[in-house]
């Protein structure tokens, strides 16, 4: 088979240069670009990474045209229908589904490190009862490394697999941990016979003076978000988590960062920012005065919950989580949810705009999250905490891939100079 080739000209030398042109097993081509530097003395210049692969990676596939979303091959919507988290995390981790044996012993091993070390728990004291649980986490997170020297060489592989343990099963320890500080309770162990969501909502709720009931379909429905949320290939905290780690910085300090990363409203903190948004527009007739601020570009007011880079189209996400929406809240009694009302209207009328239509704009995965969320008592600030919770598993697996890779270089862009040129130094007594 013939070699693919990108020919490029440079209109004032005259001079061409074929790039090679590489092709994944799906999915648009790549043009190499390395060879440009070397032998033009030119970079690439692409704001917000539009047209780059940053990497190259058999994790997880987008078709943003088609609204498809798989993880190692399997599509989101089959992973959706029979799958749980741990399973997801697994084969994100491993590649390929487990067997019997395997998603047991997986599951032991994440369950025998749920608990955290007492001295990380006592350092959610130093925090304000109401310092965003996100703020707790990153920093949380970034302590671990404090804790753990005897398992943090990068390049041994038993070292990280034990990393990827540890980060997956104590990130709802964390969670809760800064829950509980924010509410004043005491801190709830974690119980190792309950399956990751069950003990995550008991580790939430229960409190020690009482007996807690977990909801099978509030454990079921905290699985189906986790396992929509594991993966997104390059976004912006995995891609941010590379970076760190690329650095041969160590993991926790890599995943702090891609938590940081995550709580923009832009990325992970959409969700949060879509109940408060839609608190704001309060009822169905304020909807045109909102959509016209959005389309006012002086208002720097967006439809939260909208829109995505990569989907041109449904989020197939999203579409799975507005099923499970309408069954939470018709199980939780709250099926006439009057903000839900509002989120199904405000997207009939968007997908109906011209200005969304034109731009291909459609709901994302956390259009609706945020009112399951609030379905199952999860407080808003803890949003974008659940969406790293579910995201820790692919932050760990595109670490994995990296690290485990020969080749890997640290991550390192260049940029286009637009500053002043060189200019000599004024005594401070010579200028203005
Ligand atoms: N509301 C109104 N207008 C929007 C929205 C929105 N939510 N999203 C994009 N647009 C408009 C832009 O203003 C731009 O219009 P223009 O062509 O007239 O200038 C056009 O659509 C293209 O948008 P970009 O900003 O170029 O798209 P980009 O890929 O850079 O941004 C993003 C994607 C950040 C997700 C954006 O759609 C957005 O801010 N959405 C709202 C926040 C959100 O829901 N984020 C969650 C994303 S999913 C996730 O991370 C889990």
């Amino acid at each position: 088979m013939a070699t693919k080739k990108f020919e490029l000209l440079d209109v004032a030398s005259g001079k061409k240069t074929d790039l090679p042109v590489r092709s994944g097993t799906i999915g648009p081509d790549v043009v190499d670009i390395g060879a440009l530097n070397k032998d033009h003395g030119v970079f690439t210049f692409d704001p917000g990474f539009m047209a780059t692969a940053s990497t190259e990676s058999k994790i997880t596939y987008i078709d943003g045209d088609a609204g498809v979303l798989m993880y190692r091959g399997y599509p989101i919507e089959q992973l959706a229908a029979h799958s749980s988290f741990v399973e997801v995390a697994y084969l994100l981790l491993n590649g390929e589904l487990p067997d019997h044996n395997q998603l047991a012993e997986f599951n032991v091993n994440i369950q025998r490190h749920t608990m955290i070390n007492e001295s990380l728990l006592r350092m959610f004291n130093g925090f304000h009862y109401n310092a965003h649980p996100m703020a707790q986490v990153s920093a949380i997170v970034a302590s671990m490394s404090a804790f753990y020297h005897d398992s943090m060489d990068i390049y041994n592989p038993r070292h990280r697999e034990i990393f990827a343990h540890r980060i997956i099963a104590k990130l709802p320890t964390i969670a809760a941990a800064a829950y509980k500080h924010s509410l004043g309770q005491p801190f709830i162990y974690p119980r190792n016979d309950l399956g990751y969501c069950a003990n995550l909502l008991h580790m939430f709720y229960a409190v020690p003076c009482e007996p807690y009931h977990i909801d099978p379909l509030a454990a079921q429905a905290l699985d189906l978000l986790l396992i929509l949320h594991a993966d997104h290939e390059q976004n912006a905290s995995t891609s941010t988590v590379r970076l760190a780690g690329s650095t041969g910085a160590n993991p926790y300090a890599a995943i702090s960062a891609g938590v940081s990363a995550l709580w923009g409203p832009a990325h992970g903190g959409a969700n949060e920012a879509v109940l408060e948004m839609l608190e704001e527009i309060g009822t169905v007739d304020n909807i045109p005065k909102f959509l016209a601020q959005v389309k006012d570009k002086t208002s720097n007011v967006k439809l939260m919950g909208f829109g995505h880079r990569v989907y041109k189209n449904f989020d197939p996400r999203a579409k799975i989580i507005r099923e499970m929406c309408h069954k939470v809240l018709a199980k939780m009694g709250r099926a006439d949810n009057p903000l839900l009302e509002l989120a199904q209207r405000l997207e009939e009328i968007a997908l109906n705009d011209e200005y969304f239509v034109s731009r291909k704009l459609y709901p994302n995965v956390d259009y609706y999250s945020g009112i399951i969320y609030s379905a199952l008592g999860i407080p808003r600030s803890l949003f974008t905490v659940m969406f790293a919770i579910a995201r820790t598993a692919g932050w760990v697996s595109h670490w994995q891939e990296m690290i485990g890779d020969p080749g890997m270089k640290i991550g390192r862009p260049r940029q286009l100079y637009t500053g002043p040129g060189k200019r000599e130094y004024v005594d401070i007594s010579k200028r203005g």
